[in-house]
């Protein structure tokens, strides 16, 4: 991986660089506990090239969440820049941030943070609303996305009375009603039995490729893993490129691109 300082604020469009749709360079991340200064990541570099479906897969506690949530701008790293479409994301804009986070990227959240007293369709249309779309307007499309979830019948269930994996297509509708580029899915399968964990992931897939977007998913299923493009590890705070068998203990890896 290229570590090349990088003053500017837009990386040079015709760099091999300005091609991917989301890139971090030299990401950190130190929390705060009591006085104790916690390290996850030392120095994440991420390309993600358009169209690409990529799986990280880390222990727990590696930094996975914390690695989607900077890349969606959820959280501001210690240090490090986020490009979107070769362009700096300015933390310290809230304008452009806010845009960012509404229209760039669709976050599956670890656990799906749905509003357990609204419908499904009103979880849905959430972030339509946030971003200032009509009611009615916001609630057709939130309905749209539910039928491609196949959730259609569920649509003025509230959230609470869904099942599990019912909750987390709702919370895949939630993610793309917006039509995002770019999908963040942290552990999209993690509480969820082996036949609905591909379920799951085949709706993942088939919605990655019908509305063409650019995908990052954190999970600890090799098996569901090793059905993405390729596949990074986490390891002390960096990201590495891994074959699925490397993860399983037969080899090492190199620096992710
Ligand atoms: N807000 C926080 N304050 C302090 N420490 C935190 C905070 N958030 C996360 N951490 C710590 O950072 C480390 C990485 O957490 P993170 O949630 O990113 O891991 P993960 O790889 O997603 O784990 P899991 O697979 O269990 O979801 C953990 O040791 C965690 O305790
Ligand atoms: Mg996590």
């Amino acid at each position: 991986m290229n570590s090349d300082a990088q003053p500017a604020r837009t990386l040079n469009c015709e760099s091999r660089e300005a091609r991917a749709v989301l890139e971090s360079r030299g990401l950190k991340k130190n929390y705060r506990s009591s006085q104790k200064i916690i390290p996850v990541l030392t120095d994440a570099n991420l390309i993600l090239r358009k169209g690409e479906m990529v799986a990280v897969v880390a222990p727990s506690g590696a930094g996975k969440s914390t690695l989607l949530h900077l890349l969606a701008a959820l959280d501001t790293p210690t240090s490090g820049t986020v490009y979107f479409e070769a362009k700096a994301i300015e933390t310290n804009d809230d304008a452009a941030l806010g845009e960012f986070r509404n229209r760039a990227v669709g976050f599956l959240w670890q656990r799906h943070q749905l509003l357990p007293d609204f419908t499904a369709a009103e979880n849905v249309a959430m972030p339509l609303l946030l971003r200032g779309e009509k009611f009615t307007s916001a609630l057709e499309q939130a309905r749209k996305w539910l039928a491609e979830v196949g959730l259609e019948d569920r649509a003025d269930h509230r959230a609470g009375e869904l099942s599990g994996g019912e909750q987390q297509r709702v919370a895949i509708a939630r993610a793309l009603v917006t039509g995002p580029t770019v999908l963040l899915a942290d552990e999209p399968t993690g509480d969820l039995d082996e036949q609905n964990a591909w379920a799951m992931f085949e709706l993942l897939e088939r919605l990655h490729r019908a509305h063409k977007l650019t995908s990052l998913i954190a999970t600890h299923n090799l098996a569901l893993a090793a059905r993405c493009d390729r596949i990074l590890g986490l390891e002390h705070g960096v990201l590495r490129s891994r074959e699925a068998a490397a993860i399983a203990g037969e080899g090492p890896g190199g620096e992710a691109s």
